[in-house]
């Protein structure tokens, strides 16, 4: 049983950071500004430093979690990913057919590689910032082409959550749809952070949960059926 004050170091932990590698260093600002739309909190870092240090709550205590490093990518994995991609001839004529099938899980599952999820407490929040983003994505002239939307609207069935999916500006005409129940994922696609085996994008999920509800995307992302299990679903 947990104690008023756990052990820090037996018993608790938390999700500490991840370190993630944008294309080039005159890429830096592009990549801050686009953390910033996504509504990560810049921490000032030290004169000098190589790095860019973001945490994804900006009043939280910041005690060494929820934190973002970012960086230029370093020079042996950008020859190493250039190696790879004029093997495969990605994107020339000639292409390895193992890229078609990458491409296409990816464009119909933007989960489908590593990805970073981040949950927000208010879907206008969601709905704000992704529609900045678009925004951005379409006319700032440091963002125009670098960023792809996908939405999953929350899979229809539950009455208060079917109907706030309608009424919003975001979410209203979609019709791709989460696998769990009662919350939606905006997918932020970009170029300007690399990953994966072929060096190219990365995925930003922004995630909401409507709250009371115990089955969800996140408790049940596959959106299977609690009920054998004795579990109620979707019920308030
Ligand atoms: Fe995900």
């Amino acid at each position: 049983m947990l104690t008023q004050q756990p052990d820090r170091i037996g018993r608790r932990k938390t999700l500490g950071h991840l370190a993630m590698h944008y294309r080039s260093r005159e890429e830096g600002p592009v990549a801050a500004k686009l953390l910033e739309l996504l509504g990560f909190a810049r921490v000032p870092s030290p004169e000098g430093y190589p790095f860019y240090h973001y945490v994804v709550d900006g009043a939280a205590s910041n005690n060494g979690d929820g934190i973002l490093f970012i960086m230029e990518q370093p020079q042996a994995l950008r020859e190493l990913t250039s190696v790879i991609r004029e093997n495969l001839k990605v994107d020339q004529p000639g292409e390895h057919a193992v890229i078609a099938k990458v491409r296409a899980a990816q464009d119909s599952d933007p989960e489908y590689d590593l990805h970073l999820g981040i949950l927000f407490n208010s879907l206008e929040e969601i709905e704000e910032r992704v529609v900045r983003i678009r925004d951005a994505g379409l006319n700032d002239p440091d963002l125009r082409g670098r960023v792809k939307i996908i939405l999953n609207r929350a899979r229809p069935g539950t009455g208060e959550v079917d109907e706030r999916m309608d009424q919003s500006p975001l979410f209203s005409g979609v019709r791709r749809y989460t696998y769990g129940r009662n919350g939606i994922q905006a997918f932020v696609e970009t170029d300007i952070f690399l990953t994966g085996a072929l060096g190219d994008k990365f995925v930003f999920e922004l995630d909401y949960v409507f709250p009371g509800y115990s089955d969800n995307i996140l408790t049940n992302p596959a959106g299977v059926s609690l009920e054998s299990e004795g579990t109620t679903s979707a019920q308030r």
